[in-house]
């Protein structure tokens, strides 16, 4: 054991910085962060498993060295339905779960920003309340892509309704669920022009009702179809103007697009392979020139979907998955810490 310890020693001191597990340097508690998990270069890795085809937490774990850092799910909430379905169809398999993941609570308004009351704000407080007492840090991504212009969600695209929505919720979280977090999350792709609003600092409900800051990132590749290799410092660049130098900050969605003629396993054009895609993807988010530039950047989170959607005015099926999809890039993932 001694000496095991020696030759790891020895080993980080050869490569002192690509590291993984327990092996950090700032404290992740101090984010709500578990210790052995999914740790790369100091930043977490989540992930938001595709649940309605069947990922399960616990499949996404056994393809991981460690178990992921942060768990990520959609929840809907209407005056109807309060009762957190989505959330309530994990809860066993969360509760199951050592050490405790974070939990990202994306809530989804969706009758809309004026009809979110109250009520609503405290159906999600008492339960995310009751996680955090079952030992969750929990993330509340609330009306997540705001500013996603002409509206693409239910709640989008109108940063004063935004805005009331945002202090219904946090007023409910903080007297309710005081040891959960307010994170806003928009996303860095947004029409904005003189009839849409998709600029997103005009979401911002101000420092003292946004305790982390999350964006949506993703690398599509050339017009959003093909696939070609992520452009150098793609991720540095698109998060440098967004990145507050006094909140921590969070990936709250990415992965990179692997693009597919609809419904065939004919890859579109562009001609990079999808393990060069998403492994270059990879060194972006984890790489330790990343952290440097942004040292409140504590994890990102993968969208581990495989699914037919319209990108640019092309449908497309598009796997974004690191895990269970391409082998290669599954090792890949694996071995975060180390060459691949
Ligand atoms: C604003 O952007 C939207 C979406 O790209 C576009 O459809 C619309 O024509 C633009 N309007 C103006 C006034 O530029
Ligand atoms: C969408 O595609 C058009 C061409 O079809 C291109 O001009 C435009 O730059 C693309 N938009 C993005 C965001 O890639």
């Amino acid at each position: 054991m001694l000496f095991l310890s020696f030759i790891l020693a020895l080993f980080s001191a050869a490569s002192p910085v690509h590291r993984i597990g327990p092996n950090r340097r700032y404290n992740p508690a101090e984010y709500g962060l578990p210790e052995n998990s999914m740790i790369i270069n100091d930043i977490s890795m989540g992930f938001l498993p595709q649940f309605e085809t069947g990922q399960t937490i616990e499949q996404l774990n056994n393809a991981l060295p460690y178990p992921m850092s942060i768990v990520g799910d959609y929840i809907s909430i209407s005056a109807e339905d309060m009762s957190l379905p989505q959330y309530q169809q994990q809860q066993a398999n969360l509760l199951a779960l050592y050490p405790r993941p974070v939990y990202m609570a994306t809530i989804m308004p969706v009758d809309g920003l004026y009809a979110f009351d109250s009520s609503q704000a405290d159906a999600v407080s008492y339960a995310m309340n009751d996680l955090n007492n079952q030992g969750f840090t929990v993330w509340i991504r609330f009306a997540y892509e705001m500013n996603g212009c002409p509206a693409w969600n239910a709640w989008g695209c109108d940063p004063a309704g935004f805005k009331q929505a945002w202090e219904i919720m946090t007023t409910s979280l903080r007297a309710n669920a005081p040891g959960c977090y307010m994170m806003w999350s928009p996303n860095i792709d947004a029409a904005s022009n003189s009839t849409y609003p998709g600029n997103y600092a005009q979401y911002y409900p101000g420092d003292a009702q946004v305790d982390l800051t999350g964006l949506s990132l993703y690398w599509f590749g050339y017009q959003q179809h093909e696939n070609t290799l992520p452009t150098t410092d793609f991720f540095i660049n698109s998060v440098t103007p967004f990145y507050d130098q006094n909140k921590p900050f969070i990936v709250a969605e990415t992965g990179a697009a692997y693009h597919y003629e609809l419904d065939t396993d004919t890859p579109a054009p562009g001609g990079a392979t999808e393990y060069d895609i998403k492994t270059q993807w990879f060194d972006q988010l984890f790489g330790t020139y990343t952290k440097t530039q942004f040292p409140l950047y504590v994890g990102a989170v993968w969208f581990n979907y495989d699914k037919d959607e319209n990108r640019n005015g092309t449908m497309q099926t598009i796997d974004y998955r690191a895990l269970l999809g391409n082998p290669d890039v599954q090792t890949a993932a694996y071995h975060l810490d180390a060459p691949y």
